[in-house]
């Protein structure tokens, strides 16, 4: 016996080793069924959490993550080809809303990575940290201090740091080293300027400007227009999974399990007077058996894989929720929650284009396999040329001036001015929506984004299955504000391109959002473009303790329930009015010292 043991745990290492130091694809390879941390999700938050907790080696961590691994996906490590992702269901859940009252009843897909890293494996590569004063306002919702952006400063230095850009070029002006820590997720501007990147920076420092220019979004102060700064690092992605599991993963302390959904938690007695949750089911497709899997004390990290859906979806399932609705759904209740899935927000987007006088735009190549194929050779040759260049150079945030004729329709509910209501991001090429790229043409987009949004949104389960889509409603342009602030967008966008930096290489507007001339043409015509930017949050909001609201308390524990921490940003009390990866990055280093504090 002891040497069929001994026989067996030598194939075990060998496959690991042969395979992935500890990457398991078939939990019958898993060397325990206990451990002191079970993580649901190896998206952003859980492999930060992970990799952090791990750091004690008396302690186990198993992240159960459904997608794949994210290495050799050249789709995926290739930061140009970003917006191809997001139709490749091989690494997706492909989501889609239900339709939309405030968009004409049109559905809107909501994909989220399925992978490990989750979606900072398959976004768009933006980090923005945002404004001081947002942090500081989840202070003062929440009552500790703890949130506020001075007490948060440690964990963003800890989480990225400035790299230099594929191409090398000096930097002076386009970015603050300053504004950057020491982290592991390298963050860096795109390569020199372009002919756009040029006409953008240059519109921003004619003096007096609506648009200033900001010498870097990531000091706190981030309004007015900048160079983008992207989760790219030698010229590839930077993700929570190259960042922080990669480089832990030999570790024997931490065990990953890819391919398997988890379908729910278990509760399991009571500890300190609450209901415990102690282990998770988990299954390696919708046909495969429930098999429960043990631990010491189980962490429910939110996947930014599923995110703010995975997280109510598997408290739902859990019989963690609204009493009345799990009990209409066949769920037994375990903790009367009504909060989970409510107040989502998400950040509608809408593309602006423009026919423009210059063969040089992304769309040339998009079109052309002879250059596309040169710029992959070049990429895989030595990570450079046009394919280590993210989605866009040069981004901006903004305030509607207070002259705007939307305030006399509409009352501002962003007060703080250092906080934006809308965001423009400025692309050389097509970047195609709701239409398709064209077959000839070439193009400028200008993409606005309502990044302050007021309609409110739900995650509701659809079934008790697991395995089936939830019902996601963002609720996208339910308010007169955000169907206005979209308007001033547009005519922000419009306006940008009239200074005289654009003479000769602006052609005409293009398209249906082109064509629209009224503010009725105008709304309408948004009503048919919007899309997701992707940035939904809020379905678990962390609020006080004594609140008879929300989801989670200060330290990120599931109210009422023992042993059950959700950590992404469906806790976040209001969405971030940016992209909001960096403070998910924040989130979670402050929460692992949160659970390290409370473990030890
Ligand atoms: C989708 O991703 C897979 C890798 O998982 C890749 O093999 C495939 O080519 C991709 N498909 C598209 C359409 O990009
Ligand atoms: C949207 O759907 C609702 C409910 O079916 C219907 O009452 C409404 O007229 C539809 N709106 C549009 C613009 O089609
Ligand atoms: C926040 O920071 C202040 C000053 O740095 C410190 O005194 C306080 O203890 C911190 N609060 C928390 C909850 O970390
Ligand atoms: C980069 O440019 C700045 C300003 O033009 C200059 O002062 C600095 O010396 C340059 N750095 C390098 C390494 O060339
Ligand atoms: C960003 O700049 C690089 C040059 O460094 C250029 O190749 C690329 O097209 C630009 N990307 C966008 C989306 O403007
Ligand atoms: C922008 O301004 C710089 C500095 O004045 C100048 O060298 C450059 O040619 C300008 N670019 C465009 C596109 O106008
Ligand atoms: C893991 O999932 C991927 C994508 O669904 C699939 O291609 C692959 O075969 C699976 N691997 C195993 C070992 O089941
Ligand atoms: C762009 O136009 C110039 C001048 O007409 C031409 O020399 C060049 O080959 C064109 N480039 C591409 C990529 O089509
Ligand atoms: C990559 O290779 C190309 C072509 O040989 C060369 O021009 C370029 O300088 C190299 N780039 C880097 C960053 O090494
Ligand atoms: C704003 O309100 C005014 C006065 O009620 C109205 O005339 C105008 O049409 C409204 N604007 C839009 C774009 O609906
Ligand atoms: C919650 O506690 C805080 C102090 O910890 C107190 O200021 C607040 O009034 C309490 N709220 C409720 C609803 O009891």
């Amino acid at each position: 016996m002891r040497l069929t043991r001994n026989a067996e745990l030598f194939t075990l290492l060998a496959f690991c080793h042969a395979v992935y130091a500890a990457l398991y694809t078939d939990s019958d390879h898993l060397p325990a069924t206990i451990f002191d941390f079970v993580i649901v999700g190896g998206g952003t938050a859980g492999c930060v959490v992970a990799s952090r907790l791990m750091e004690n080696p008396d302690v186990s961590v198993l992240v159960v993550e459904a997608g794949i691994s994210n290495n050799g996906i050249l789709g995926i490590q290739i930061p140009f080809l970003a917006s191809q992702n997001l139709g490749n269901a091989s690494f997706l859940w492909n989501f889609v809303t239900a339709p939309q009252p405030g968009l004409d009843n049109r559905t809107v897909s909501y994909a989220r990575g399925r992978i490990l890293g989750g979606s900072s494996s398959v976004n768009y590569l933006v980090y923005t940290r945002g404004a001081g004063q947002e942090y500081d306002k989840w202070a003062e919702i929440t009552g500790d201090q703890g949130w506020s952006w001075d007490n948060l400063s440690k964990y963003y230095l800890k989480s990225s740091r400035l790299v230099p850009p594929a191409d090398h070029h000096n930097t002076t002006g386009q970015v603050e080293p300053s504004a950057h820590g020491f982290g592991p997720v390298e963050v860096s501007v795109s390569g020199f300027p372009t002919e756009i990147d040029g006409r953008v920076v240059n519109t921003s420092k004619i003096p007096g400007s609506e648009f200033p220019f900001n010498a870097d979004l990531n000091f706190g102060d981030y309004l007015g227009v900048s160079y983008l700064q992207a989760t790219v690092g030698r010229g590839q992605r930077s993700s929570a999974a190259t960042a922080y599991l990669d480089p832990v993963l030999s570790r024997k302390n931490l065990h990953v399990l890819i391919n398997n959904t988890v379908t729910r938690l278990i509760s399991s007695g009571s500890s300190y007077g609450k209901p415990s949750f102690k282990a998770a089911e988990f299954a390696p497709d919708a046909s495969g058996a429930g098999l429960p899997l043990s631990a010491g004390l189980v962490l429910t990290l939110q996947p930014a894989k599923r995110g703010y859906i995975g997280t109510p979806q598997i408290l739902m399932l859990s019989g963690v929720g609204d009493r009345e609705v799990l009990t209409a759904a066949g769920i037994k209740p375990v903790v009367d929650l009504p909060d989970v899935g409510q107040h989502l927000r998400d950040q509608p987007r809408v593309e602006n284009y423009w026919t423009v006088a210059s063969n040089m735009t992304s769309d040339t190549i998009s079109r052309n396999p002879d250059i596309f194929n040169a710029d992959h050779t070049l990429w895989k040759k030595n990570h450079s040329g046009q394919f280590a260049a993210s989605t866009a150079n040069t981004t901006g945030f903004f305030r509607i001036p207070n002259d705007d004729p939307i305030w006399n329709n509409v009352s501002d509910p962003e007060l703080d001015p250092n906080i934006a209501h809308f965001e423009l991001i400025f692309d050389d090429g097509f970047s195609p929506t709701v239409d398709p790229l064209p077959p000839t043409g070439n193009y400028l987009s200008i993409n606005t984004v309502l990044v302050s949004p007021t309609s409110v949104g739900s995650v509701r389960l659809a079934s008790s299955d697991p395995f089936a889509s939830p019902l996601i409603n963002p609720g996208f342009l339910t308010t007169e504000f955000d169907n206005f602030a979209l308007l001033a967008a547009t005519k922000a966008a419009r306006r940008f391109v009239e200074a005289r930096f654009w003479e000769g290489f602006i052609i005409e507007r293009f398209g249906s959002m082109g064509s629209a001339e009224s503010d009725e043409e105008i709304l309408a015509a948004i009503r048919q473009a919007v899309v997701t930017i992707y940035h939904a949050a809020c379905t678990a909001r962390m609020l006080p303790a004594n609140a008879s609201w929300g989801v989670v308390d200060l330290q990120l524990r599931a109210k009422g329930v023992s042993g059950l921490r959700v950590v992404d940003a469906s806790v976040m009390p209001v969405i971030p009015a940016e992209h909001p990866v960096a403070a998910v990055y924040v989130v979670a280093e402050r929460a692992a010292d949160l659970i390290k504090g409370s473990w030890s």
